[in-house]
């Protein structure tokens, strides 16, 4: 379906050379979104802790030209290896940016997480993309409003990679159709504002148990959810987690919190290791981390809390008040199952920022 509402109507504007910059950071899902109907329609909710340490910066050159042309450079090197991703993205947006298809483009990013961390880079990668692409719109367009320009942007990227969407906005952001949370969409994430105090600083520890390349993709795994056994009950259950948790950020109750973010996570998994084909991208330090996590929080009856995205590394969650007990066990237990004893130490965050040199 064509959403009306994002199609850029001026074309034939003339286009003067430019440069714009943002910094865009990744996201962690605490109701996890995994399958989803044509066109990145998302098959159930999701919510999301907007990171900030973790994120991508990219610079966007453009120029008029008869023939569209772009060319990707990562940490100042050509990388062709990634243009085939980024022409699939301009090829799906270009009927709500028709612009694109008249420049020549010299795109420049680069992450400040490890490209080989195991750290999914296409949610920050592409936000940080479609934010740049908006900015070109906003440069054809002065008297375009500042929250179209976010809604804009949160579109373009859902067309990139569904989660992307939610990386445009600060601290909690949904995404997806549901009836708890008021202005939810399919289309375009919505930043939920209602989270109690706690919220707002919580900390996040990513644990790099494996910084090798996924098994299989994320793509691979959502198309898994069609025909899949359990899939109606999933997304039911989704829904009625995405009920529970509001109530529970909006309240700061930290242990209702923890058990709907560490089911989903576990669901998350246990969808993958019911599909047909089967695949599990769990490592036996994924477990190890769970047990020693959760013994230790039984022990000094703390809240931390273990989220996984798709793959092996552990996102360990806390209060910022708990950051002391949590390096302890950090640094004197964990880091012995993470390769090479790596973690990133990251935190809840404010959002996309344009960088205005
Ligand atoms: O945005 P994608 O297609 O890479 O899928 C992301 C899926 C999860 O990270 C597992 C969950 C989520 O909601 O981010």
């Amino acid at each position: 379906m064509v959403e009306e509402r994002y199609i850029f109507n001026q074309q034939g504007k003339e286009i003067k050379r430019g440069e714009v910059t943002w910094k865009s950071p990744s996201n962690i899902a605490l109701v996890k979104y995994w399958g989803k109907k044509q066109n990145q329609i998302p098959a159930n909710p999701s919510i999301s802790f907007t990171l900030n340490n973790c994120h991508t910066l990219t610079t966007v050159k453009y120029e008029q030209a008869a023939e569209p042309s772009f060319m990707v450079f990562v940490d100042g090197k050509r990388e062709e290896g990634f243009e085939p991703k980024i022409a699939t993205f301009f090829k799906r947006i270009a009927q709500y940016v028709p612009f694109v298809n008249a420049l020549k483009l010299e795109i420049h990013t680069k992450n400040t997480f490890p490209h080989s961390s195991g750290i999914a880079s296409s949610a920050s990668g592409l936000s940080a993309l479609a934010l740049c692409v908006v900015s070109i719109e906003k440069a054809l367009t002065p008297s375009m409003k500042a929250s179209y320009f976010k809604e804009k942007a949160s579109f373009l990227a859902r067309l990139g990679s569904g989660s992307a969407c939610r990386s445009i906005y600060p601290e909690l952001v949904v995404w997806g159709d549901n009836k708890s949370f008021e202005g939810s969409s399919d289309i375009v994430a919505v930043p939920f504002k209602g989270a109690h105090q706690v919220f707002k600083d919580f900390q996040d520890t990513i644990l790099l148990v494996d910084k090798g390349q996924k098994v299989v993709s994320s793509t691979v795994g959502h198309n898994l959810m069609h025909n899949h056994p359990f899939s109606e009950q999933r997304f039911a259950q989704a829904h009625d987690n995405m009920e529970r948790l509001k109530l529970a950020l909006e309240e700061g109750d930290l242990k209702t919190f923890t058990k709907i973010v560490e089911s989903e996570a576990l669901t998350l998994h246990a969808m993958m290791m019911t599909s047909n084909p089967y695949f599990i991208l769990m490592k036996p330090n994924t477990l190890n981390i769970i047990e020693k996590v959760w013994e230790y929080r039984e022990k000094h009856q703390l809240n931390l809390t273990i989220t996984l995205d798709a793959g092996a590394n552990v996102h360990l969650l806390y209060p910022k008040n708990e950051a002391e007990q949590a390096m302890q066990l950090i640094k004197g237990t964990l880091v012995d199952f993470c390769e090479n004893k790596g973690y990133i130490c990251d935190e809840v965050g404010i959002g996309s920022e344009e960088i205005v040199n």
